[in-house]
């Protein structure tokens, strides 16, 4: 990976960060394509082509789940966020003020 994106010298940085950032950096890849292909998707007027194209976008959201689930395994701190506030019920800000009065 190019380290054009890194805000520190790679050097003084610690392997798990580079792996981190190679995985955000995924993440951030794949749902910015899980965009464009709903774009496109919206866009097309060739039902065929709209069809592959909204496969496309499902197997990004795919891949992006599989990112998100190594970040959560990697990360303690988003391992406790994504268990508060992931596959919850109820109002999502809501959840911040029960979380915090217990
Ligand atoms: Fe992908």
């Amino acid at each position: 990976m190019a380290s054009d994106h890194l805000h520190a010298p790679r050097e003084r940085l610690r392997k798990e960060t580079i792996h981190m950032h190679q995985a955000i950096t995924s993440l951030m890849e794949e749902l910015e394509a899980v965009d464009w292909y709903q774009q496109r998707a919206d866009d097309c007027d060739d039902p065929t082509l709209k069809a592959i194209l909204l496969h496309n976008m499902r197997e990004e959201i795919e891949h992006a789940a599989m990112t998100l689930e190594w970040i959560r395994r990697a990360s303690p701190d988003f391992n406790k966020e994504l268990k508060e506030y992931l596959f919850q019920d109820g109002d999502i800000v809501g959840r911040e003020h029960e979380t915090e009065g217990k």
